[in-house]
């Protein structure tokens, strides 16, 4: 019988948090109020999934997973980081995570913003010394900039508000220079608040509603939206794949069969977050829920309706099945993280 994800995650989970617990341990210098706000927000009860990629895309290229337990540990970190930042009043202003009370909440909103950026740091500090030779060790470190970095979580996080008209955005600045022009977070915030509950299917076809991108190419919402998950949600999605690969010396046909299994698995994740908060258990789920309409997010339940954004969602994780079939039995996790990600309900 082929193994599920959460038997994995039985076997695996507690060791990347022994591994979390020993690279976030208190340095000499660190204060230790800091350290606890750290300690708080990385060591809290997440599903790991992004470490979990790590270790199965090194098994899934011949690899031996605990070598790329350094990667693993860095991409929770940049992605427990991007966590309490995006709680924050200024964002989107969460009092519940993990199911317990936000960072900012339990040690307030500064003490929250350092220990965001001191876990951003301590990710670059956990490769560069985890990670083997000095110039695989440099890479590593390129990947994770680049996608967590101002075209990859960053950006996507910017683009998030931006198609939101998020209040604290001076508008100016930023719907002129944002790549979809004014009239895209226009277009596109319209039929997101068109079925706020995100319950009916829109009567139009998506690719009716085209958004006119500022070299005038048009753009549908739908396609508006995958851009901005693909950087919000896909990019670190992609680059925790790519790590296991390079900690594993992956050949150039593995790390190719890797991102297109990443590319479509980063959006079923984005669409199935969207999904959860229109219909999710808020005491599964440990995050405040139908919170996305109420905020005129721009999600998939919201533009094409919860079925059509599931259908999607179930297309996207058979082709990342698909993507990663050739590596035969040593990728079958790979394929029941994904089968999972579509059943999760938290
Ligand atoms: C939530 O990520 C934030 C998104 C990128 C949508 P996860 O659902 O992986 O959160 P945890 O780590 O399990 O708490
Ligand atoms: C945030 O997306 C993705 C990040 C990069 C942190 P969401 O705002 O949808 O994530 P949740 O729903 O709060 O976890
Ligand atoms: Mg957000
Ligand atoms: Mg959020
Ligand atoms: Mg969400």
């Amino acid at each position: 019988m082929k193994e599920t994800f959460e038997q994995f995650a039985r076997q695996w989970g507690p060791r990347i948090e022994a591994a979390l617990e020993q690279a976030v341990a208190g340095a000499s210098g660190c204060p230790e109020i800091l350290h606890e706000a750290m300690h708080y927000a990385l060591l809290g009860p997440g599903k790991r999934l992004r470490p979990m990629l790590v270790l199965l895309a090194a098994e899934a290229c011949g690899g031996e997973p605990q070598r790329a337990m350094p990667a693993a540990c860095a991409v929770e970190m940049v992605h427990a980081y991007s966590l309490v930042h995006d709680d924050l009043p200024a964002m989107d202003n969460d009092d519940l995570r993990r199911g317990r009370p936000t960072c900012h909440k339990v040690f307030g909103d500064a003490l929250a913003i350092l220990a965001g950026d001191a876990l951003l740091t301590l990710a670059f500090e956990t490769l560069a010394k985890g990670i083997s030779p000095p110039e695989r060790a440099a890479l590593c470190c390129t990947v994770l900039a680049e996608a967590a970095g101002r075209a990859g979580l960053v950006g996507g996080q910017v683009d998030d508000l931006v198609a939101q008209k998020h209040p604290s955005l001076p508008s100016k600045v930023f719907y002129e220079n944002n790549s979809f022009g004014e009239e895209a977070s226009e277009s596109a915030s319209t039929d997101c608040r068109s079925h706020p509950t995100g319950r009916e299917t829109p009567s139009a076809s998506p690719h009716v509603n085209t958004i006119t991108g500022r070299k005038g190419n048009p753009l549908s919402a739908v396609e508006y939206l995958e851009s901005i998950h693909r950087r919000k949600t896909g990019a670190m999605i992609l680059a925790s794949l790519r790590l296991g690969a390079l900690a594993a010396g992956a050949s150039a046909a593995e790390e190719q069969m890797l991102a297109d299994y990443g590319q479509a698995l980063g959006l079923a994740f984005q669409i199935v977050d969207d999904l959860l908060d229109v219909r999710g258990e808020e005491s599964q789920v440990g995050k405040r829920l139908r919170k996305d309409a109420a905020q005129g997010k721009l999600t998939f339940p919201g533009l094409l309706g919860q079925e059509e954004s599931l259908r999607r969602a179930q297309r996207l994780a058979d082709e990342a099945v698909e993507a990663v079939s050739p590596m035969g039995d040593r990728a079958c996790r790979l394929q029941a993280l994904a089968r999972y990600v579509l059943e999760r309900t938290r």
